[in-house]
């Protein structure tokens, strides 16, 4: 039976690997001791996911964020961005490959008060020389993108968190990252906002943006499509929360873990 041409080359996009871990270390020498933050990690990103990642506090999962986000690096393995391993880079390169490869968003929102919308969208760009008429629509596109078509020329002190999450995400998608890492994005937000955000989330993936969220909320990594629980700096069970059966490990899972940081 011939291939499916179309759906061959959806095959090879719905499995490429965008971001992955092979047995990363991250070891802090404490005076006589060592602390094994991740102690052999091993995880894959593809294209078009949406992974949370959760653990009690002191799992690893502020150490797992910085190392994803190309913000430190492993102690030992590999982490592999694109295809190329970027532990060994220098600053420099490692910087390079944050602010081209990676769309951040933090839980403050971290906009520029000074400046308008359009112009906080701008500022990745700005860094790397290509602010024009070109990167005006693409931030005029992408507010529009976010709900905020209406909004161009305020500044973030005239809107509202869960506008400012917005902007804040849009800024997160102008140099068109190969995944969006947002650190507890909703923590600053009330419910209903939370759940506004979380629905963009949503509506994002089903446009194609891989999306990994590290939280400690469990309904918020539950809209997540999986869930990875680290535990003492280790994998300790890696959730379908799509599925009926993961659905109903990753609530259990959730319930016994609770909601602590
Ligand atoms: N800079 C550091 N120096 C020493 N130990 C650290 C450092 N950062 C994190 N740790 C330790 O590594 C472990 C994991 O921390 P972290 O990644 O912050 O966990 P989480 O974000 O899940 O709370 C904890 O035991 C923490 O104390
Ligand atoms: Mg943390």
């Amino acid at each position: 039976m011939a291939v499916d041409p179309a759906s061959a080359a959806s095959l090879t996009r719905d499995t490429e690997v965008i971001a992955e871990f092979v047995d990363v270390h991250r070891h802090y020498r404490m005076g006589d001791n060592i602390v094994r933050a991740l102690n052999g990690v091993s995880m894959q990103v593809r294209r078009g996911d949406y992974l949370a990642i959760m653990g009690r506090s002191g799992s690893g999962k502020s150490t797992m964020l910085n190392l994803l986000g190309c913000l430190d690096r492993p102690t030992s393995g590999e982490y592999r961005v694109g295809g190329r391993d970027i532990s060994r880079l220098d600053d420099d390169a490692l910087s390079d490959v944050r602010g081209r490869e990676i769309g951040f968003i933090f839980q403050s929102f971290n906009l520029i008060p000074q400046l308008t919308v359009l112009e906080n969208l701008e500022v990745p760009l700005f860094y790397q020389g290509g602010v024009g008429p070109e990167s005006r629509k693409k931030a005029e596109y992408l507010a529009d993108r976010v709900g905020l078509g209406q909004r161009l020329e305020h500044k973030p002190l005239e809107l509202s968190g869960g506008q400012q999450q917005r902007v804040a995400i849009a800024r997160a998608l102008m140099n068109d990252p190969l995944f969006l890492l947002a650190d507890e994005a909703t923590g600053n937000l009330d419910s209903n906002t939370e759940q506004e955000i979380l629905a963009l989330f949503d509506d994002l993936q089903k446009d194609g943006v891989t999306i990994v969220i590290v939280t400690h909320n469990p309904a918020v990594a539950l809209r997540a499509e999986r869930t990875l629980w680290l535990k003492d700096g280790q994998v300790e069970r890696l959730d379908d929360n799509r599925s009926e059966a993961g659905r109903a490990a990753a609530e259990a899972a959730a319930r016994s873990h609770g909601g602590a940081q």
